[in-house]
């Protein structure tokens, strides 16, 4: 029998290595997009040979090379052979510092491409049709190098290839939020990938394949640690652990950064103060920064959280967020290193709607900052929470480059168990018209520099890649950290087109698995908006791990921690009054913008609650009042989980049985849990206003004290 099962096995690796057997191979997620599933045949014009066009390629051309090595074999059963000399069918990789073995090639120039675009033509030359990726720089070879592959592994048809792709954003960040003992701030998939305490001896070849993963997708930088930083990370013990990373993503094109604790030069070297106008502190930064560059030399800069959320800052020394900044970017600027300064701050003292805070803080400096400071504003003004309009200082600060941060990690909408694409929540914020400039301008053209001039730009996502060994806690969440390196790349690309793409490397190309699984992305998101916080409902987590509805939360250490700060629901009426009647929020954005929010016959649904108070009793569009409508989206919710597990069980017998299982036993998570919400959210809301369930609607499971005394003393991701 033992005999039996070895055979077996050696039968199954061996079909496995000729890539025949695609489907019934295990898959753990791994290999992310990058899996480059068996072709049945080559795509039609797809190369038959690769070469770099030079002598002696970089490690980064190298790494391209390696990548058609892999990917190639992989997907045909063998790499393409490498040749020295020009063949019909060879692909070329070409750079002006890649072209000393071939003359004449036509490389694009900067105007055409920047210095991280690429081309991929099929071009004749010396006589032969070849397909060229070129560049003006070698990592614009890799990134046209990971497309074309990218492409094929699509099955898409490569007859006279002509792509032009730049990305229309400078600066494309992660952002961990990791403690260097590994514990990942709001993480749901494990522990740190930075294994601190073994760098530098010990470079797992996991940092090699992030690094893979990051370029496929365009992200040119890394911010190691968590925003509530720790200095100890400045220390010459880390920084040579930092130095390790750096080495290992430089052929990459990635960039290490680091989050600066302002009060550092005390912590770490007992300096009296931090205050930015100290010629000692100024002199601390200076040295510190240069000995980054000693051991790192293409160090990105800092990412700074300042007097937010007990951070120290400048301002505990009466200085200006300008002020703070400006000192840290006056180390860096001679190294070409950048500061990103970030605006979610909101005051200790709560004098205002915590949504106002960060607008009324930074508008007035706007035009102060440095040249190499960047703020970075999230793309809401409260926090990452399903739906919130866009954040008004988009729009408000012309002198002054903001750059967009995203959280791919889902804090706020199911942690990893829940399938929530994020795509078209970042689509929704960054296709939305600010009006700031003339009659148009979207968030996504602030964010790329068109609106505003900016010379610098940039996106970042806080990271959801953790020790898992998928990633990112489950095979849905990669899609995220996917579309987040797309919209950076291209903030008008479209959430649909990038969720296929996305499903077609991860899944199946078949295309009616590829549309069902599109579907299903798509209509996500809104899904989890309708049984969490409908209607402009917003911040009603459970509080510190923010994991299930806590609407009736009243009494934490300050008001606008609560959910109920947010709803204030009385008998009468719930939502939060933004407009003049109330904290006057709506008048941060510009003119027609602020028009018809302010107003409750343009409001959209969307937004009602965030924007207005309203009687239980309002009328909507459609005629429900906003209890029965209310009520309807939370049922609603709940139906599109369901549905979303109905046409996942229809895939079973396209989908490898270990992800497909995964998938399947998440979302029964998840609908377990869009049932708790919206049974926990109406059994609250009726507990104050009194009223009877529309017609037809299923009373809640259990009393409203059931839920308020569910507790989750170890939920995942909390932060200090
Ligand atoms: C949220 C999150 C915190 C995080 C903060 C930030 O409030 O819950 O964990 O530190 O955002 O962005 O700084």
């Amino acid at each position: 029998m033992r005999q039996f099962f070895r055979r077996f096995a050696i039968l199954i690796t061996a079909m496995v290595a000729v890539g025949s057997v695609p489907a019934a191979v295990a898959e753990d997620g791994y290999e992310l997009w990058l899996r480059y599933a068996p072709l049945s045949e080559p795509p039609k014009s797809a190369a038959r040979h690769a070469m770099a066009a030079c002598s002696n390629p970089s490690d980064t051309l190298r790494a391209a090379l390696d990548e058609i090595d892999r990917a190639t074999e992989a997907m045909l059963g063998a790499g393409l052979p490498r040749t020295d000399m020009l063949e019909g069918g060879t692909l070329v990789l070409a750079s002006p510092d890649c072209s000393d073995a071939l003359t004449g090639l036509p490389l694009p120039p900067e105007a055409q491409v920047g210095t991280e675009g690429f081309v991929i033509r099929e071009i004749r030359h010396s006589g032969r049709q070849v397909t060229l990726i070129s560049a003006r720089s070698d990592i614009g070879v890799l990134y046209g190098t990971f497309d074309y592959l990218l492409r094929m592994a699509r099955g898409e048809e490569l007859t006279g290839v002509n792509i032009l792709s730049r990305p229309k954003t400078k600066l494309r960040l992660l952002n961990h939020w990791d403690n260097l003992d590994r514990h990942v701030e709001r993480g749901y998939s494990g522990q740190s990938i930075w294994d601190w305490h073994r760098l530098p001896g010990y470079l797992d070849p996991k940092y090699t394949d992030y690094a893979r993963a990051n370029a496929s997708i365009g992200i040119n930088g890394v911010s190691l640690t968590n925003v509530n930083a720790d200095a100890t990370v400045l220390t010459p013990h880390y920084l040579e652990k930092v130095a390790a990373l750096a080495d290992v993503f430089r052929p990459y094109g990635i960039k290490v950064y680091l989050t600066a604790r302002f009060s550092a030069p005390m912590e770490l070297d007992g300096l009296p103060t931090a205050d930015p106008r100290d010629a000692a502190v100024q002199a601390w930064w200076q040295a510190k920064v240069d000995e980054i560059y000693t051991r790192v030399p293409d160090f990105g800069g800092f990412l700074v959280k300042a007097n937010s959320e007990g951070q120290p800052g400048p301002q505990d020394y009466g200085r200006s967020h300008a002020e703070g900044a400006n000192m840290l970017a006056r180390a860096l600027a001679p190294h070409n290193g950048k500061v990103m300064w970030r605006a979610f701050v909101y005051s200790a003292e709560e004098p205002e709607d915590r949504v106002k805070q960060a607008y009324t803080e930074f508008v007035p400096l706007d035009g102060q900052f440095a040249d190499n400071v960047l703020v970075q504003v999230k793309n809401g003004p409260l926090d990452f929470q399903p739906r919130e309009p866009f954040h008004p200082l988009f729009g408000a600060m012309p002198e002054t480059p903001l750059m967009m941060e995203l959280q791919i990690t889902k804090e706020y909408l199911g942690f990893a168990t829940h399938l929530a694409y994020l795509g078209t929540l970042w689509e929704e914020v960054l296709s939305a018209e600010t009006h700031a400039v003339d009659e148009r301008a979207s968030v996504a053209s602030v964010i790329d520099g068109t609106a505003h001039g900016y010379e610098i730009t940039g996106m970042a996502g806080v990271a959801n890649i953790g020790s898992d060994r998928n990633w990112s806690g489950s095979i849905f969440d990669q899609a995220n950290w996917y579309a987040f390196g797309r919209l950076a790349w291209d903030p008008d690309a479209s959430a649909e087109a990038i969720a296929r793409d996305w499903t077609e490397l991860t899944f199946s190309r078949a295309p009616e698995v590829a549309d069902a699984i599109t579907q299903m992305m798509m209509d996500s998101r809104e899904a989890v908006v309708n049984y969490m916080t409908p209607l402009g409902l917003t911040h009603l987590m459970g509080t510190g791990h923010h994991y299930g509805p806590a609407p009736w939360v009243d009494d934490l250490g300050r008001a606008d921690w609560t959910p109920y700060y947010y709803h204030k629901a009385t008998q009468e009426a719930v939502g939060f009054d933004r407009t003049e009647t109330g904290s006057g929020a709506v008048d941060q954005y510009a003119g027609p913008v602020a028009q018809e929010w302010a107003s409750l016959d343009t409001v959209p649904d969307e937004l009602l609650l965030w924007f207005h108070r309203v009687g239980w009793d309002h009328e909507l569009d459609n005629g429900n009042t906003l209890w029965q409508e209310l009520v309807r989206r939370y049922d609603l919710g709940v139906s599109q989980v369901a549905a979303m597990q109905a046409v996942w069980a229809s895939l079973e017998d396209e989908i490898d049985a270990d992800r497909f299982e995964q998938v399947s036993a998440f979302l029964a998570i998840q609908s377990r849990e869009a049932v708790w919400w919206r049974d926990a959210s109406i059994a609250y809301w009726q507990s104050v206003n009194g009223l009877p369930l529309p017609d037809g609607a299923v009373p809640p499971e259990h009393d409203l004290a059931h839920y308020k005394a569910l507790s989750f003393p170890n939920a995942p991701g909390q932060g200090e």
